[in-house]
């Protein structure tokens, strides 16, 4: 299987059909009755479109939590019945994109900026499936960084202790302005190449987890049941052997 991981890169149109075949193969899964969380990003938006449908044109009963503000306009457009993730602490299922995922599964998410309500939404369900185009599939996590949420009181002091650490954030910027996530935090884009945890990631989580106003990573490590990866081969499923 790790030979799916690795050198694969589509460009362009194909990409965006390949998340579209990830996005529609994972709303399959979605059955009548199922409190569903649903994920942030290019390749989830095929998913909610396609659930949008089945609700519409099946009648497919279902209610979603939603991942970020985007995605909850969104699905609202389709007229997909929403719940507050506080009155649905235990989904059946949650369906998210992913920015890179290793043969271990150990994935970084938070690309598009969601990723605290995506871990709490991710974490609240039984089963979890990732959707993605197969570039997402790569030997080795952490290229374009992990993204870091800290809160905006006192930040600096959180850099200055990364930077303590051997670890490179950098704030996220929005043009001219610092980017804010959907829960008015900031995102540090953050290189962690040259720190003593080397590839052991759960250690690097313990301690970014444990540094003063950091309140969430974008790692998700092995937290996925599934993944559904589309390309030019057509759509793979892989399954998490550690579960
Ligand atoms: C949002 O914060 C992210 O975690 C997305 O799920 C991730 O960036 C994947 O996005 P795409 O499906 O747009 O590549």
């Amino acid at each position: 299987m790790s030979q799916l991981f690795g050198s694969k890169c589509k460009e362009g149109r194909l990409r965006m059909n390949a998340k579209q075949m990830a996005g529609y193969k994972a709303a399959e899964y979605v059955k009548d009755g199922m409190l569903v969380g649903i994920g942030t990003g290019s390749t989830a938006h095929f998913l909610i479109e396609r659930l949008g449908q089945r609700v519409n044109e099946e009648g497919l009963n279902i209610k979603c939590v939603s991942t970020s503000i985007e995605s909850t306009e969104f699905a609202e457009s389709l007229n997909i019945p929403l719940l507050d993730t506080n009155d649905a602490p235990e989904l059946d299922i949650c369906i998210d994109g992913v920015d890179e995922v290793d043969p271990a599964f150990n994935g970084i998410k938070g690309g598009g900026g969601a990723l605290f309500r995506e871990k709490v939404v991710a974490m609240s369900a039984k089963y979890n499936i990732w959707i993605c185009d197969d570039s997402k599939l790569v030997e080795k996590i952490g290229a374009f960084g992990l993204p870091v949420e800290v809160a905006p009181f006192g930040y600096k002091h959180a850099v200055r202790r990364l930077e303590e650490a051997g670890f490179v954030p950098k704030l996220r910027m929005k043009g001219e302005e610092i980017y804010t996530t959907n829960n008015h935090n900031y995102i540090l884009d953050t290189n962690y190449d040259n720190t003593k945890f080397g590839t052991d990631y759960q250690a690097m989580e313990r301690f970014l987890k444990g540094t003063l106003g950091i309140l969430e990573t974008g790692f998700f490590l092995s937290t996925t049941d599934l993944i559904i990866s589309a390309g030019s081969d057509g759509i793979t499923e892989i399954k998490n052997p550690n579960k």
